[in-house]
């Protein structure tokens, strides 16, 4: 099965190394808006999303993955191969413990150490890192990145989009939030809404995202839960960094 990796960054060496030390894949090379040339590790560029959508039935791929660590741009360029009619395909590290009994979806990588387990659903387009557990009956929607050595206790709750930052810790039963982020080392013992960004241990607000700033200059927000809003919430627009490219 011949595979092509869109995007040539961290996230897409990670995803040539998968395939290479899978059985019966074979990487293609890599499509990149950085367009033609060599890319990592000497396989090469083919070109962009764009070509890749023009030229799809004369590529001789048998699918792709979007190797992109940032969920916005993985899903958006996830959406336009799949309205193209491109296969989006799966990809399990071969030491990644994944149980029988687990959904995967379309697109989605499961890293090197990765386990997920019985019952669990992970959606389209996740990413599941490097040694993150994402344990029994726990769902993962579409877009959502768990981060190498998170751990998700059973029958948790991770919304689209949501990235789970580096060795986050949930307890059992929590639902996280659409698009919500969660930096290093965070611990969550409570339900988080959508859009926010939380640190620290046990979980405390940062600020809220893109669309609950739009809210807070229009006058219509507060819906947290998560204790008093500090002046950190008084830097509207800033980007988080939690984001890989
Ligand atoms: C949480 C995070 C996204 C915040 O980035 P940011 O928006 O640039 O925020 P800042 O660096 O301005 O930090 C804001 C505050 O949160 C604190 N903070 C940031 N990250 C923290 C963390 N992981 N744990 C505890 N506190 C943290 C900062 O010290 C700062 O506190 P202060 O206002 O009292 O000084 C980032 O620090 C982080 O943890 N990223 C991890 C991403 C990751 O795991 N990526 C893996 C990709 S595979």
């Amino acid at each position: 099965m011949k595979i092509g990796i869109v995007g040539a960054g961290g996230h897409g060496r990670v995803v040539l190394d998968l395939i290479l030390e899978s059985r019966g894949m074979e990487p293609a090379g890599f499509f990149d808006q950085k367009g033609g040339g060599e890319g990592p590790y000497g396989w090469p560029i083919l070109g962009d999303e764009t070509a890749l959508v023009e030229n799809w039935s004369g590529s001789r791929l048998d699918g792709v993955v979007v190797a992109i660590g940032d969920n916005r741009s993985r899903r958006r360029i996830f959406e336009r191969l799949a309205a193209a009619g491109i296969p989006l395909v799966s990809l399990i590290h071969r030491r990644a413990q994944v149980s029988r009994f687990a959904r995967i979806g379309a697109g989605t990588v499961i890293c090197a150490g990765a386990v997920v387990g019985p019952g669990a659903v992970i959606g389209d387009n996740c990413i599941i890192n490097t040694g993150a557990s994402v344990d029994h009956d726990c769902r993962v929607k579409d877009h959502a990145h768990i981060c190498p050595g998170s751990v998700l206790a059973g029958a948790v709750t991770v919304g689209e989009e949501a990235m789970l930052g580096t060795g986050t810790l949930v307890i059992p039963g929590i639902t996280i939030g659409n698009k919500t982020i969660t930096g290093a080392g965070t611990v969550v013992i409570r339900d988080l809404p959508d859009n926010l960004l939380v640190v620290g241990v046990p979980a405390r607000l940062i600020r809220h995202l893109e669309e609950e700033e739009d809210d807070l200059e229009k006058g219509t927000n507060g819906r947290s839960g998560l204790g008093k809003e500090t002046d950190r919430q008084s830097r509207p627009g800033k980007k988080t960094n939690g984001q890989p490219g």
